[in-house]
């Protein structure tokens, strides 16, 4: 890899030990994938929030960064962490481990990350412009970057985004490159596409087949935001897509600086994918929806559909504190918590320890959120529209 001077002495440990770990990072990770170069970033998404994932272990790391003086030198915020940093102890979150979250976020804090802890950072002002290189971790934002705002970004490691928000720079290889970008395989649908659950549920059947190459789909209706979402989080769950394509519609097709590839295979049914999602049986416990972090826009329909019913089964709406501030603002919020479900910030279904809570068949709209209950966190799913999950919400039955 070839260092400017100024990044060489960085390295060489000229600038302290903050600034040489930083780069030591983003040069192991630039020789293993084989960049030339480092590439300054506009903005940075960091993931390996929860204390779920991160253990003590993690929080040591972070807690180094700290103590040594770091601080970052892009716009960088934080994904979801294990709790809802405010109502946690309402909601039921277990206290010592709501104690570990919180101080990590804090020492988040401590280097300068705006500590918004949501997936949808787009949502709330880190939103990059088209062609921006930048260096995000949560894989559904990192898709959304790539696909809807052609941004250019690979799926960071959280070790990797930190070093990329101190040190300016990332690792120019894969996705910051325009010939990673190409499509490698075309999903001609014929299936029905009519909402974000049959994104989703495209997205598991595409996620599965497409290995490593890039998705370039043909024959879809005109997308909403939200299904882009969907699709993109799900084949990032599925399998490990952080890029795709949609004919005529997503900027890098529309402006036709990908073209459609010479392999195209027909998807003719999503019914494989809801059969995978919907493990579980007609009893609900428990409903999620906000998965990824919900937007202004979600959190309006929703509360349109809770306006005059009650939930008879817990109902999270996951989202970040200034959206839910919005949502407060122009009383969707009052409706949704009036109708007893619960406007959740800074967490969601997944990274929560939500296997402590006792539930069996989780329902959701998101496919991504179906796909790691499952693996992960050992709950049974039901997998449907925005409306089918209310209807479960409100009976305690999933709907035929
Ligand atoms: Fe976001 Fe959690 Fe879903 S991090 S994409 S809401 S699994």
């Amino acid at each position: 890899m070839e260092l400017t001077p100024d990044e060489q002495a960085t390295y060489d440990g000229e600038r302290g030990p903050v600034h040489q770990k930083a780069m030591e990072i983003l040069v192991a990770l630039g020789k293993i994938y084989g960049a030339r170069s480092l590439v300054p970033v506009t903005s940075v998404q960091i993931a390996g929030v929860s204390y779920k994932n991160l253990g003590m272990p993690g929080k040591e790391f972070i807690r180094w960064w700290v103590d040594h003086g770091a601080r970052v030198r892009r716009l960088a915020t934080l994904n979801p962490a294990g709790i809802d940093r405010k109502r946690w102890k309402e909601l039921g979150f277990p206290e010592e481990f709501s104690t570990h979250q919180r101080e990590i976020i804090d020492d988040y804090a401590m280097l300068g990350i705006e500590p918004t802890c949501t997936c949808a950072p787009y949502e709330i002002g880190n939103l990059p412009k088209f062609g921006d290189h930048i260096a995000w971790s949560e894989s559904s934002a990192v898709s959304f970057a790539n696909t809807y705002i052609g941004a250019r970004t690979n799926r960071e490691g959280g070790p990797s985004a930190l070093a990329a928000a101190i040190v300016g720079k990332t690792p120019c290889h894969g996705y910051h490159l325009d010939e990673q970008r190409a499509p490698g395989v075309g999903y001609d649908v014929t299936a029905t596409v009519r909402n974000e659950a049959d994104a989703g549920a495209l997205g598991i059947v595409a996620g599965r087949d497409v290995g490593s190459r890039v998705p370039f789909f043909s024959g879809l209706p005109p997308f909403e935001t939200g299904w882009y979402k969907q699709l993109g989080a799900a084949m990032a769950a599925s399998g490990s897509v952080a890029l795709y394509h949609v004919d005529g519609q997503t900027p890098e097709a529309r402006a036709k600086t990908v073209r459609p590839p010479e392999e195209t295979r027909p998807v003719e049914s999503l019914d494989p994918a809801y059969e995978l999602l919907n493990s579980g049986g007609e009893r609900i416990d428990f409903v999620s929806l906000g998965c990824p972090h919900a937007s202004l826009e979600e959190m309006h329909r929703i509360a349109e559909m809770l306006r005059g019913r009650k939930v008879v089964v817990p109902l999270w709406i996951t989202t970040s504190v200034a959206t839910a501030a919005q949502a407060d603002e122009y009383g969707y919020a009052a409706v949704i918590e009036g109708a007893g479900a619960r406007v959740v910030c800074d967490t969601c279904m997944v990274v929560s320890p939500i296997e402590t809570f006792g539930y069996e068949t989780v329902a959701t709209n998101s496919a991504k959120g179906c796909y790691y209950l499952q693996s992960w966190c050992g709950v049974e799913t039901r997998y449907g529209d925005v409306h089918s999950c209310i209807e479960a919400a409100c009976t305690g039955r999933w709907p035929q």
